[in-house]
């Protein structure tokens, strides 16, 4: 008889982030999903709460981030993922019973809101997700730690359910606690991790939010894990149908492609995971932006994906040569000083129609090694039309060179398609522009983490580092002109 292994239902190195407040029931669903999904499981709050506990035991205040710091980079902090519990060790001390205390979750909030903590311990949660597959729970898992999770869950509950399920849990380890003390006490810890500078405890824009309040431990685990598939499915790539819009290349567009992806061709462009933008329906391409050749690069990078009709500056539109090429592209000149809102009217459009549009959503082009802030206008256009956005990272492109540059590699990286799933959930809670600056944050992380990938295979360079510092003390003269300038005005 042959016995046939089941299929995993996810690739092994899939990542998976769970977020939610406390006793949301992170543990319990995260902890049995990692077992359905053959996953690591990692409990980023048990890291905090050690902390917090070697703190104490060492006298070292709450709000002493130096030491806390110098604390955490001088021992050894593991975690050792069992079927039913996650061990901690501290310097080899076995720390697991002890964290679980009021008097630990008393201070645990005011240690994790330090930024100096909150790096170090990001590292070592990201070491985690590099080398295997993972399900980790946390409260920035999706916006900070890992924002191009392959899925998002965040889940949440009422605060009575929340109560009652610390309630039982501390009733379990014979700990002694007044009901209203603890519901005051989560509501409190609940506040002050919403509410802090430092990675925030938040609904990343592209999660599925699951409240679990009314449901058994069964039925969590079944949503969460259907949730999960449902958003990994999302992503996969799929051919364009022959005839739809987003397929449809016309002959201007292959003109157009065919001339200056031979640019890029020419420079030694690679192309990373292009397939994440093959999708059966209008998206929106959002490539950061360091340099005037980032849109003739994007040709070679979208050559086979199909029509895209740019959102560019209306100055571009003003020489000869720009008024012929991107009337030419059937381009949307857009006004950057205002909201311009023809523009996004004309966008929104052609992607219902199922076209593609090009936007580069930091707006101008940024100093190259730090991108973002990202503007607004990507999370309008997204809350507007339902419309998923493939985010794309440009290396090299301030110094293309015949045959591929050593000062710069020459690079576009693709990450799979964000959609706000959350959407519903963040408009009960949150208004438009909240939502937009959420979208904005999460653009922002993406980058970063496409940016630290192409740095791991080739490390910035030393020109690079130049160009950023020359693009950097551009910018702040800028800045300062215009501070000027306003000063000026308000005195006049
Ligand atoms: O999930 P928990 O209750 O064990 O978390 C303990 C505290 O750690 C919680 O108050 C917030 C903080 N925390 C955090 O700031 N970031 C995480 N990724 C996980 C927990």
């Amino acid at each position: 008889m042959q016995i046939e292994k089941a299929q995993p239902l996810v690739p092994a190195e899939t990542v998976v982030a769970i977020d939610g407040p406390a006793g949301s029931g992170k543990s319990t669903t995260a902890r049995a999903l990692a077992e359905r999904l053959g996953l690591l499981y990692v409990d980023t709050g048990a890291m905090y709460r050690a902390l917090t506990w070697a703190a104490q035991q060492a006298g070292i205040a709450v709000s002493d981030e130096t030491n806390l710091v110098q604390l955490l980079r001088e021992s050894d902090l593991r975690l050792e993922s069992r079927q039913r519990e996650t061990l901690v060790y501290w310097n080899g001390r076995d720390i697991s019973a002890v964290i679980r205390t009021p008097e630990i979750e008393a201070d645990v909030s005011a240690v994790s809101a330090h930024s100096d903590v909150r790096i170090v311990l990001v590292e070592k949660q990201r070491q985690f997700g590099r080398k295997q597959g993972v399900v980790m729970e946390g409260r920035d898992i999706g916006s900070v730690v890992f924002p191009l999770a392959d899925a998002k869950i965040f889940l949440d509950a009422s605060l009575e359910a929340r109560t009652q399920r610390r309630l039982r849990q501390h009733q379990r380890n014979n700990t002694q606690i007044d009901v209203a003390e603890l519901r005051q006490e989560m509501q409190e810890r609940d506040r002050k991790d919403s509410e802090r500078a430092q990675s925030p405890l938040t609904i990343p824009p592209d999660a599925i939010v699951i409240d679990n309040s009314d449901m058994t431990l069964g039925e969590q685990l079944d949503i969460t894990t259907e949730a999960v598939l449902q958003i990994i499915e999302q992503k996969q790539p799929s051919i364009p149908s022959p005839g739809s819009p987003s397929a449809n290349l016309t002959f201007r567009y292959r003109v157009a492609y065919g001339i200056m992806s031979v640019v890029g061709d020419f420079c030694g462009m690679k192309v990373y995971d292009r397939h994440w933008a093959d999708m059966d329906e209008g998206k929106i391409i959002a490539p950061n932006h360091v340099s005037n050749w980032d849109p003739p690069m994007l040709a070679t990078a979208l050559r086979n994906i199909g029509h895209c009709r740019s959102i560019a500056k209306e100055e571009l539109f003003r020489p000869l040569w720009g008024k012929l090429m991107y009337n030419f592209l059937h381009a949307v000149p857009i006004k950057r000083s205002i909201y311009d809102s023809h523009a996004f009217d004309r966008a929104a459009e052609y992607l219902g129609e199922g076209q593609n549009i090009v936007f580069f959503p930091e707006g101008m082009r940024r100093v190259f090694g730090s991108p973002g802030p990202v503007r607004n206008g990507l999370g309008m256009l997204m809350q507007r039309t339902g419309a998923a956005a493939v985010p794309i990272f440009f290396r090299g492109t301030t110094a293309p060179e015949p045959g591929g540059s050593s000062r710069s590699p020459l690079e576009a990286r693709f990450a799979p398609p964000v959609r706000l799933h959350a959407l519903p959930s963040l408009r009960e809670r949150m208004s438009e522009r909240e939502i937009n600056q959420s979208v904005s944050n999460l653009f922002r992380a993406i980058y970063i983490e496409l940016q630290d990938r192409s740095f791991a295979a080739i490390p910035m360079t030393e020109w690079e580092m130049e160009i950023a510092a020359k693009q950097e003390s551009k910018v702040r003269r800028k800045e300062a002109k215009t501070f000027k300038r306003r000063q000026n005005r308000a005195e006049s």
